[in-house]
C-alpha cells in the first residue's frame, strides 16, 4: 500500500513540474504596446511575459522608463510565433528573457532563432532566480547568431544580490535601476549617434560570467 502511495506523489510531483514547465513558457498572444511617444527616434523592448513573479514584467517596464529618460519613443512587444523577425525602425532594441532550468525561456528562444537583428543595437537581460550563467552564455550565442550588434548583457536576480553590497530584500528594486539606467544610456548612445561598444559605461555593464562584483551598479 506504502508503495503504491509514494508512487502516486511522485507522479503527482512529475505532473507538477511538467506542468509549470509549460505554464511558465506559454506564449503570449502578440501584441504591439506603445509606452512613450514623442521623440522621432524609438527604442523596441522584446519580452517573455511574465507567468510567475512579474519579474520579466517590472524589468520591461525599467527599460522603458530609461528609454524614455534617454529621449527616445517606446514600444513593447512580446515574443511569439507571429513577432515580426526584422523589426524595422528602431534605434535601439531591447531583450528580456526569463531563465528556466538553466536556459533562456522557450518563447525567446525561439523567437531568436529566426528573427534577423543585423546591425541593430541591442541590449540584453537575462532574468532569473539567481543561476543564470548557462543561460547567459546560450541568450549571448543566440543573439550573435541573430546579427544583433550586442552593446550590453547581463543577468538580473530575485534571489541573488545583483550588486556587491545590496540586500536581497531589494533585488527587485536595484534590478529595475541597473535595467533603467542600461536603457537610457543605450539611448544617450543611440541618440549621440556613437558606436556604443565605445562607451566605457555599457562596456562595464555587460555580462556577468560569475560574481556580481564585476559589475557596474
Ligand atoms: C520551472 C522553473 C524553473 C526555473 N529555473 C531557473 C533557473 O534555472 N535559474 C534561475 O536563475 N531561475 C530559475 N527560475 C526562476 C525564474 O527565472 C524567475 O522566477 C523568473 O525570472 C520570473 O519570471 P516572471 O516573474 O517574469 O514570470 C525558474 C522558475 C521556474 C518556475
Amino acid at each position: 500500500m506504502l508503495k503504491w502511495i509514494l508512487l502516486a506523489l511522485v507522479v503527482m510531483v512529475i505532473l507538477a513540474v511538467v506542468g509549470v514547465t509549460f505554464w511558465v513558457q506559454t506564449e503570449a498572444p502578440f501584441r504591439r504596446v506603445t509606452l512613450a511617444e514623442g521623440p522621432a527616434e524609438r527604442a523596441l523592448i522584446l519580452y517573455h511575459t511574465s507567468r510567475d513573479a512579474h519579474f520579466s514584467d517590472d524589468l520591461a517596464a525599467a527599460l522603458a522608463q530609461g528609454f524614455e529618460e534617454g529621449g527616445l519613443s517606446v514600444d513593447r512587444w512580446p515574443m511569439t510565433k507571429s513577432t515580426p523577425p526584422r523589426p524595422e525602425g528602431y534605434a535601439v532594441v531591447a531583450v528580456v528573457s526569463n531563465t528556466f532550468f538553466g536556459a533562456p525561456d522557450w518563447p525567446t528562444a525561439r523567437y531568436l532563432e529566426r528573427a534577423k537583428l543585423t546591425d541593430l543595437d541591442t541590449i540584453a537581460i537575462i532574468a532569473g532566480s539567481g543561476s543564470t550563467d548557462r543561460a547567459e552564455r546560450l541568450l549571448r550565442a543566440k543573439l550573435e547568431k541573430t546579427g544583433a550588434r550586442l552593446l550590453a548583457l547581463r543577468p538580473l536576480w530575485i534571489k541573488r544580490p545583483n550588486t556587491p553590497n545590496s540586500h536581497t530584500k531589494d533585488n527587485r528594486e536595484i534590478a529595475m535601476g541597473l535595467a533603467r539606467a542600461m536603457a537610457t544610456k543605450a539611448a544617450d548612445n543611440a541618440r549621440a549617434g556613437k558606436p556604443a561598444r565605445d562607451d566605457p559605461a555599457l562596456r562595464i555593464m555587460e555580462g556577468s560570467e560569475g560574481a556580481a562584483g564585476s559589475r557596474v551598479q
